[in-house]
């Protein structure tokens, strides 16, 4: 196929980048913007032998047309988006923008140019502080703490309308804390796996009694393929590990990997944040065939080792 990647030279981007261009022609777009470090993501690109990469923007709805009509794509993965809860709060209109606007263009110009595919990366935060657990995807996502969940959600709605107004096969995945090799250094798992080997204070937002689902990136990769495999008319599917961890203990398994102790200091929770994420994954195990393997200390484990030799 040729497939389509947004936000292809970022964490999860890239490696699905990695995984699907062996069997397909992979085309990406990310403006390369510096939310973290830019060279970061220059370095993703220059690990990848995509077919085409284009550094534009995706509000950009022009640049984009022009992309269209010199490709004829079989499938979108449209990933690119900003992705942190907290800066969400301070530019709510530029989270609107691109995670909503961006995902608009993209979705009109799958119906202008007859592509009939539409995998979506959305996010367990569209859950909210919903206290049913584990989350399943039929629940009520109408109360998002946060700018980023809000237009997530948006993004997955105007998806819903583009599919019945068009027929666009859409796949929407809920990725829960996904973390590993080149991962985002503004969450939880780089940034304390960062202080913890540098002997620096990590900030522990609440008591740590908080708890994340975390899923480790190789397992996220073998959804994804697994949707791009098998198309459906329009579903949403979490992808998550089924096993939340509190933040405690999270911190404790990083104390474990990297062999030295935290020094934490601990503030108020942050707004925004939510309680806890745990995923259903009982659709994706029927639908997709999903089976994470791998433990939160096996894949920290793999992920302090790449941190150290990549990143110090
Ligand atoms: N990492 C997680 O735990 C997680 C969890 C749930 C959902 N997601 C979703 O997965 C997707 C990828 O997240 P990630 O963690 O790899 O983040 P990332 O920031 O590493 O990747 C996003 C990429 O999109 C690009 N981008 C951002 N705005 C753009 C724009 N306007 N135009 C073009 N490109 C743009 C960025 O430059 C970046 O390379 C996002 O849609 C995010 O909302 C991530």
């Amino acid at each position: 196929m040729n497939i389509l990647v947004t936000g292809g030279a970022g964490f999860i981007g890239s490696h699905i980048v990695e995984a699907l261009q062996a069997d397909h022609n992979v085309v990406i777009i990310d403006n390369i913007n510096d939310y973290y470090n830019p060279e970061f993501k220059k370095e993703n690109l220059a690990l990848l032998r995509p077919e085409k990469f284009y550094q534009v923007d995706v509000t950009d709805s022009t640049a984009l047309t022009e992309i269209f009509k010199d490709h004829k794509f079989d499938l979108i993965i449209h990933l690119a988006a900003r992705a942190g809860v907290r800066s969400s709060l301070l530019e709510p209109d530029l989270y609107a923008k691109v995670n909503l606007l961006g995902t608009t263009n993209l979705a009109k110009l799958a119906m202008e140019y007859n592509v009939n595919r539409f995998i979506f990366g959305s996010t367990s935060a569209v859950y909210g502080d919903t206290t049913t657990v584990p989350f399943s995807e039929d629940v009520n996502v109408n109360e998002p703490i946060s700018p980023y969940a809000a237009t997530k959600r948006a993004a997955e709605l105007m998806l819903y309308t583009n599919h019945h107004l068009h027929n666009i096969q859409t796949t929407i995945l809920r990725f829960f804390t996904v973390y590993g090799e080149r991962g985002r250094p503004d969450m939880a798992p780089y940034l304390f796996t960062e202080k913890i080997l540098k002997e620096k204070e990590i900030i522990k937002f609440g008591d740590g009694n908080t708890s994340r689902d975390y899923t480790y990136i190789a397992d996220i990769v073998q959804g994804v393929k697994a949707a791009v495999e098998n198309p459906f008319p329009y579903e949403i599917i979490n992808l998550g590990n089924n096993e939340p961890i509190s933040l405690n203990d999270f911190i404790a398994t990083v104390e474990k990997v990297t062999g030295k102790t935290a020094i934490i200091k601990q503030v108020g929770m942050q707004p925004g944040d939510v309680h806890q994420t745990y995923a259903n994954i009982d659709k994706a195990k029927k639908l997709l065939n999903f089976k994470p393997t791998t433990s939160l200390e096996e894949g920290l484990n793999k992920f302090a080792s790449w941190y150290q030799n990549n990143r110090i």
